[in-house]
């Protein structure tokens, strides 16, 4: 996010209404706080985010949301980002991931995604996961795979997370995707 802000491929970000996918411990919420957006971390961890609540910045509210079936807290995001979340979905449900994510991206609005990568990351494979249930440590996902799965979406920077940046949280094992809104009239999804 730092990188793509800096490059000025997200937008404006203050005043955006911003969306945290699986939030966790909500570094990420913080981060876009700071940038000046209002933001939403949601997350199905309850406690954990009973316990970091109360050191939130004014502008950033976090929920216990299971992104899969409850409502959302807000209507449409200009920016809805992934970090680490959807590589934990598991592959029957991706479909009803993008049905909720999708129609909550503003026209003209990012979705970014981080996930495990392929090939730099031991996951189990789709089978395996249907076979045993499991989604194990979480998933991982070549650049094309993302391309493919957020067809929908414009593709705006597909590539490895790069670890040299300051101050942030930077590995090899991890891809990066941000993409935009079609411009289209009337998207339909
Ligand atoms: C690897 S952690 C990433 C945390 C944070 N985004 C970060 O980058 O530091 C993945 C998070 O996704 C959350 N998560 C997994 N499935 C979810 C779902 N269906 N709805 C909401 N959150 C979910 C988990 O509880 C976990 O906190």
């Amino acid at each position: 996010m730092v990188d793509w802000h800096t490059r000025g491929l997200l937008g404006e970000l203050r005043g955006a209404r911003v969306l945290d996918i699986g939030c966790g411990a909500g570094r990420n919420t913080r981060w876009f706080a700071t940038q000046g957006a209002t933001v939403h971390g949601v997350d199905l961890a309850a406690d954990l985010l009973d316990r970091i609540r109360p050191g939130l910045p004014p502008s950033a509210t976090v929920s216990a949301v299971d992104i899969l079936r409850d409502p959302l807290p807000g209507d449409q995001y200009d920016v809805i980002y992934d970090s680490g979340c959807f590589h934990h979905i598991a592959p029957h449900r991706r479909l009803t991931y993008l049905e909720r994510i999708l129609p909550a991206l503003a026209p003209a609005g990012h979705f970014a995604i981080i996930t495990f990568a392929a090939g730099q990351v031991e996951t189990p494979t789709d089978l395996e996961i249907l076979t045993t249930g499991d989604t194990a440590g979480g998933m991982s996902f070549s650049l094309d795979d993302l391309r493919t799965t957020f067809a929908a979406l414009t593709p705006v920077d597909l590539r490895p997370v790069r670890p040299n940046i300051p101050n942030t949280f930077g590995t090899p094992f991890l891809n990066a995707a941000l993409f935009t809104t079609p411009t289209v009239a009337n998207n339909t999804y």
